[in-house]
């Protein structure tokens, strides 16, 4: 397949058109940013490690009933995924409390929850990605009764089988988000990637930290965290 014309940058990736319409490329950068743009760097070797982390997984995920964008992986930073139509929404699923619903209720980060919680923000920078609830979202158009209950039924679906997959390695999933869009035939898929950027990775015995939020803290030894998180998934 040929790499054609960029379509689009976002702050940790970048989307290229191919020969095939129904089909882009997706390439990842070392580029990291936080509160909304605000905070930017780099992480050495982030790119590489956020291509083979989210293929592996959505791969794992295809396995177990979850459609997803994933087609093949063409490079260390280069992915094959199929085009779709995102819905503005970032799906957030948490455990544990931690980041920004802590600060919002006012609990210590690490509280478990005795609940799964979902919750949905409506993808748009200028705004800062305000939260938003199923009524918002069916006023305003952005996904339809169904497809919400298929998002929801999927998300927790991932958060089971990612769980799971964590906890083998002596992780806990405090929280993530995901991004589902649809193809051009209507299918309802996850999209955009599962990474230590998107997730919040607590080793189970020392509570450290293997995500991002080294780098959105300052908390050092941001390289090393993503490198330990992807080597004890993946093996390397
Ligand atoms: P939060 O606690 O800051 O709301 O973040 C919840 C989860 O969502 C956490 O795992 C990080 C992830 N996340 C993103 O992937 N992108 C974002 O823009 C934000 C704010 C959070
Ligand atoms: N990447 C997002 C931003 O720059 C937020 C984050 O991951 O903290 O806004």
């Amino acid at each position: 397949m040929k790499k054609l014309n960029q379509m689009y940058e976002g702050k940790a990736k970048k989307v290229f058109a191919t020969d095939d319409p129904n089909v882009v490329l997706v390439e990842y950068k070392d580029d990291a940013t936080a509160f909304n743009g605000l905070k930017k760097g780099t992480i050495g070797g982030k790119g590489i490690i956020n291509n083979r982390m989210s293929n592996y997984l959505m791969q794992m995920l295809e396995k177990n009933g979850v459609p997803t964008h994933y087609i093949e992986e063409i490079s260390d930073r280069e992915t094959l995924v199929k085009k779709v139509t995102i819905v503005p929404l970032e799906v957030i699923v948490r455990n544990v409390a931690a980041g920004s619903l802590s600060k919002r209720l006012g609990l210590p980060e690490g509280t478990p929850l005795r609940k799964t919680v979902l919750e949905y923000c409506y993808k748009n920078d200028e705004l800062g990605d305000p939260m938003v609830n199923e009524y918002h979202i069916a006023a305003m158009g952005w996904a339809d009764q169904p497809t919400m209950e298929k998002i929801a039924s999927y998300a927790l679906k991932i958060n089971t089988l990612l769980c799971k997959y964590f906890k083998a390695v002596n992780v806990d999933l405090i929280d993530f988000k995901l991004e589902f869009g649809l193809t051009s035939d209507g299918e309802l898929i996850l999209a955009d990637e599962i990474s230590p950027d998107t997730c919040r990775f607590w080793d189970s015995t020392t509570h450290e930290k293997l995500d991002k939020d080294r780098f959105r803290r300052d908390l050092g030894g941001v390289e090393e965290a993503y490198q330990e998180i992807s080597s004890r998934l993946m093996g390397e």
